[in-house]
Parts: structure tokens; C-alpha cells; sequence
């Protein structure tokens, strides 16, 4: 069952959280495996004489959402809304929420917020629309917003709030992760470490695509000494970052950069009949006598792994190794698939080994060379062959595998 929690963050401001906890959906995006599910974190500021909300949620929790906020306030009386980002898994519930403010609050985004809620929910809705520029800033209930553009994380709309004298961070999109945790913010070691495998798999899937641009964005952040100073980040999806806030900017910068965890090597392969698995065990016994660590993900008659599991182990790997039968004079479906979201998710500098096996004619090594040398990845070596590996097979991928390893350090 879907729930919200509603959690007091700080007095002085009254801020609150307001947290839909989404566990009914099975594909963020329409598109990638979250039996994990996912939060839609909007905040609630209580100041002397003005109310702020930032972000709301996705418009099937508006009533969810709305019971929980008129727990904190009448919706009447907020003043001011921020908008960071307009994807609606944090704007669906502002047509709602305005009618039921009767339109008195001031929307605050970029330029191009204000165009794209105006196409998703008409012209009623940008009707007290104030555009800010980036590095802007605002006085509202004795507070200063400032408002910074961070285009590309992962939309061109997107930026953050930074409420001056309380050193907070509102940072919707960036910042955020997939999953429900027990907690609502960093406190608990345990829940940390558990949570942060599912802000990778966050960051590749849903801004991997403009991955420089959340290495860039930081950056700027970090130069203007608010990543520094900050006491939190709150971000859209996920924990608030309190004890520690600037460790998940850090954790995104680390991510966005693709720095490798020693001696990880991604292995990604199918194996419709065993051909290309018997090659795999010659691979993984070298990468072991290399003291390598394998992270495996196979597909087969008998397991289909998520491709948005296999996406999030990419950026800390030193190295990929993908094996692939060929199928249909193509590239096995399976792996193609994997392949072209890889190369659009998560297309880093990192040395690639392609392994092939076929029956009558090997085309996938040879068309995945071609996909490898045409993005960003280092192609190493291709191994492919007939059936089962020969002996002659079985040296030239035990070979290939110490090419790639040296490659890799
Ligand atoms: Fe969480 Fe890009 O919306």
C-alpha cells in the first residue's frame, strides 16, 4: 500500500517532509525495474508571513498528498510554491493544489519551467508564474532564496533552492535515489549503505544520459560554497541528507565521473545453449587468478536480470566484459537491448572485452565492436568463435582477459 509520512526536518525554520512512499510502482519511467520502489519527497516551509511549498508529488497520490499536507496547513495559505522540476512525478499534483489555494500562491521556476507546466497543464497554471534567472534570489518571509540553475539534472527546467541564512539546500532531482527507506534522512549508518546502491542505479538510469552535466553542475555548487557550508540537502526522492549532506553530492560527482571500485569487473553475457557460459568460466577462473572481483549478470533460459540492475553496476567497474551469442545474424535480443542502454546510459571511458560464440556465422562480435568503438568505451579485444571453445579459444580468451586487466590499471 502506498503511504505518506509527514516529518518534521527543523523548528527554526518549521520545516517539514512530506513523503509518498510509492510501492506500487514496478517501472520508473515506464521503463526501468523498481521492485524497490521509490519516494516523491515535497517540503513545507513555515515562516512569519509566508508558507512555502516545495515540489509536490505524482498526480495519483494527489489525494494521498493533500490530506497530508492540510495535517500542516491550509492549502489556502500557502504563499509560495517552487518548482525545481517539472517532470510530474513532482508536479502532478500542483493543478490540485492550485485550485484548492484558489490560485492565490506565486510559482517560482525557470523560464522554462513555466513553458513546459504550461503544456502539461494549461495556462491556468502559470497564471501567477514568476520566472527566476539563475543565481537570483528572493525575500520571502525574512528568509533569502536563491535560486540556481542546474540545467540537465537532469531537464533543461531543473534548478535548486538555497535558503541563504539556513544554509538548506532544496535539490529535487539531484541528491535523490530509488527505494523506500526505513528512515527519512542519514543517520543510520545502515540504512545509508544500503540505500546508496539504489541512488546509483538512480543517477544512471534516469540522468545518466547527461552524466557530464552532473559532474559540471557540482562543480558550479561547490564553487559557490554552498555544497561546503550546507547543514542539508533535501532532495526529491529519497533521504534528507542532515547529518552528513554533503557526502551525497559527492556520492553523484563519484558516479557521474565513473570512478571505479578496485578491481570490479562487470561481466554481462547470455547463453542460450551453454556455448558462451563455458566461455565465461574460462573468463571469470582468469579474472580470479587476477584477484579480480566479477559482479555477474547472465542471461539465460532461466534468469532475465533487470537491465536497470546492470545500468547502476556500470559506473563503478573498472572494466566491462560482455559475451554474446549471435542470434538471427544479429546480436542475441537479450544483450542487444542491454548494450544500447549502456552505450546511452552510462557510456564511459572503460576498457571493454567482447566475447562471441554462434553456429553457422558470428555476426554479434562484430556488430557490438562497432556499437563500442563508436561511443566512449576503450574496445580491448574480440573473441569469438564456433561452439564449444578449443583449446586454441580457451588461450586466446584467457589472453584477451589479461589484456583487458592490464588495460584496466
Ligand atoms: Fe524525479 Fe526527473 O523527476
Amino acid at each position: 500500500m502506498p503511504g505518506v509520512r509527514v516529518e518534521k526536518l527543523c523548528t527554526d525554520p518549521e520545516l517539514y517532509m512530506i513523503r509518498v512512499d510509492d510501492d506500487q510502482i514496478r517501472y520508473f519511467e515506464a521503463t526501468w525495474d523498481i521492485p524497490e520502489g521509490i519516494t516523491y519527497n515535497a517540503y513545507l516551509m513555515k515562516l512569519k508571513d509566508a508558507v512555502v511549498l516545495f515540489d509536490v508529488s505524482k498526480e495519483e497520490y494527489t489525494d494521498l498528498f493533500m490530506d497530508a499536507l492540510k495535517k500542516l496547513v491550509d492549502p489556502k495559505e500557502i504563499t509560495h510554491i517552487i518548482v525545481h522540476h517539472t517532470e510530474p512525478d513532482h508536479s502532478g499534483a500542483l493543478p490540485r493544489l492550485l485550485e484548492e489555494n484558489g490560485y492565490r500562491a506565486q510559482i517560482i521556476g525557470t523560464a522554462f519551467a513555466r513553458n513546459l507546466l504550461q503544456g502539461f497543464y494549461g495556462d491556468r497554471v502559470v497564471g501567477n508564474f514568476k520566472v527566476v534567472k539563475d543565481g537570483e534570489e528572493m525575500g520571502i518571509g525574512g528568509r533569502t532564496f536563491r535560486f540556481i540553475a542546474v540545467p540537465w539534472l537532469h531537464w533543461p527546467d531543473t534548478m535548486i533552492t538555497y535558503v541563504v541564512e539556513d544554509r538548506l539546500i532544496f535539490s529535487c532531482d539531484a541528491g535523490g535515489g530509488y527505494s523506500i527507506p526505513e528512515a527519512i534522512d542519514d543517520r543510520d549508518e545502515e540504512i545509508v549503505k544500503k540505500y546508496l546502491p539504489y541512488v546509483t542505479k538512480y543517477i544512471v538510469t534516469v540522468i545518466g544520459h547527461y552524466h557530464k552535466y552532473i559532474v559540471q553542475n557540482i562543480k558550479k555548487l561547490k564553487e559557490l560554497g554552498i555544497v561546503e557550508e550546507a547543514k542539508m540537502i533535501l532532495p526529491g526522492h529519497g533521504l534528507a541528507w542532515c547529518k552528513n549532506p554533503k557526502r551525497i553530492f559527492e556520492y553523484y560527482e563519484a558516479v557521474g565521473a565513473g570512478v571505479p571500485e578496485k578491481d570490479k569487473v562487470l561481466v554481462v553475457y547470455d547463453s542460450m545453449y551453454g556455448f558462451v557460459e563455458k566461455r565465461m568460466e574460462i573468463v571469470l577462473d582468469e579474472l580470479s587468478k587476477l584477484g579480480k572481483k566479477p559482479v555477474v549478470y547472465r542471461f539465460t533460459d532461466k534468469e532475465a536480470p533487470a537491465v536497470s540492475d546492470i545500468l547502476g553496476e556500470v559506473p563503478s567497474a573498472e572494466a566491462l566484459i560482455i559475451g554474446a551469442s549471435t542470434y538471427e545474424a544479429e546480436i542475441h535480443p537479450r544483450i542487444r537491448y542491454t548494450l544500447y542502454e549502456i552505450v546511452d546510459k552510462a557510456n564511459y571511458e572503460k576498457p571493454v572485452l567482447i566475447v562471441g560464440a554462434f553456429g553457422w556465422g558470428g555476426v554479434a562480435g562484430r556488430k557490438i565492436e562497432t556499437l563500442i568503438t563508436r561511443s566512449r568505451f576503450d574496445h580491448v579485444a574480440t573473441v569469438e568463435s564456433r561452439g564449444y571453445p578449443t583449446p586454441e579459444d580457451e588461450e586466446k580468451l584467457r589472453e584477451a582477459v589479461r589484456k583487458l586487466v592490464q588495460w584496466a590499471s
